[in-house]
């Protein structure tokens, strides 16, 4: 698929964090596909000790989903069509919704300056090289090695690691933001509030977390997704009073909530944005 550039938009970001800025970068070989491990710079960031470390998902894990490879193996079997869908469509991408991207402008002015920012579960990029063209300081890293030579390719000054939310090793205090941008919604109930525990511990004072997910109540098993792909993964709608509740028990404070109706086309869904005080 050819690279694809919605009208009107900037040059690439020098706010992506490129090859160069990496003191560490081991290619290694990571289920089949070869990734590299982004282990970043202080030069990166320009913040002391600050870069994101993302480490291989450990089958080991005390957190470790289930299901989290069968997780993976349906991302890589859809990134191709999650990809081309966003670039010819435009779903999938925050510049087609002005309520979204007011969100996300907003928590790009509230944490651009502050720190580092990682977007967790970031499959194609989309978001990320968004927050860079604005001049946030920012990286990915996904489960899935598909989703992420996707992103290389589409954005390559970007950086990209492979990992799992509930197994990133992140130093405390060392990141302006973190994102879980329709990225979390697979997290077993069990195991979502310790990683939103991961994400607070990460945050410096003041950093804020952007979360958007699926509203409702149910364990939703999902076999096809993006154009009648196979896959295997459960879907696990929040009510928004819950998520809350699970990231003020995660030590942060919410200072933003948006709410999306169901809109024929896709389920309710929530954006939410929390700060850590102290
Ligand atoms: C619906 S896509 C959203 C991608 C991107 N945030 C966006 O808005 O375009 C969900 C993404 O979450 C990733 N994902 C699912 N479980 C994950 C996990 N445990 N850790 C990291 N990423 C995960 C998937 O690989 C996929 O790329």
């Amino acid at each position: 698929m050819p690279r694809t550039r919605p009208a009107g938009r900037a040059k690439w970001s020098s706010r992506c964090h490129s090859d160069q800025d990496r003191a560490v970068t081991r290619p290694r070989r990571l289920h089949g596909q070869s990734v590299r491990s982004g282990v970043l710079a202080r030069r990166w960031s320009g913040f002391a000790d600050v870069s994101p470390r993302v480490r291989t998902v450990s089958s080991s894990s005390a957190h470790h989903p289930a299901d989290l490879d069968v997780v993976r193996e349906s991302y890589d079997r859809v990134a191709d069509n999650y990809a081309h869908m966003v670039a010819t469509t435009g779903v999938g991408d925050i510049r087609t919704h002005p309520w979204l991207r007011a969100m996300m402008d907003t928590f790009a002015d509230a944490v651009g300056g502050l720190g580092p920012v990682l977007d967790v579960g970031c499959g194609p990029g989309t978001i990320t090289a968004y927050l860079a063209e604005r001049g946030v300081n920012v990286s990915g890293v996904d489960l899935s090695p598909r989703m992420s030579n996707n992103a290389r390719r589409l954005y390559p000054e970007c950086n990209f690691s492979v990992g799992s939310s509930t197994d990133l090793d992140l130093a405390d205090s060392s990141l302006g933001g973190v994102l879980g941008w329709w990225s979390l919604f697979n997290l077993p109930r069990d195991i979502l509030p310790r990683v939103l525990s991961s994400f607070a511990q990460a945050l410096m004072p003041g950093g804020q977390v952007i979360i958007a997910t699926h509203v409702g109540d149910d364990d939703l098993p999902r076999t096809e997704a993006y154009g009648g792909v196979a896959v295997n993964w459960t879907t696990y709608k929040w009510r928004p009073e819950q998520l809350a509740v699970l990231v003020e028990q995660a030590g942060l404070r919410p200072v933003a909530e948006l709410r999306l109706p169901a809109d024929g086309q896709n389920g309710p869904g929530v954006v939410l944005v929390a700060r850590r005080d102290g």
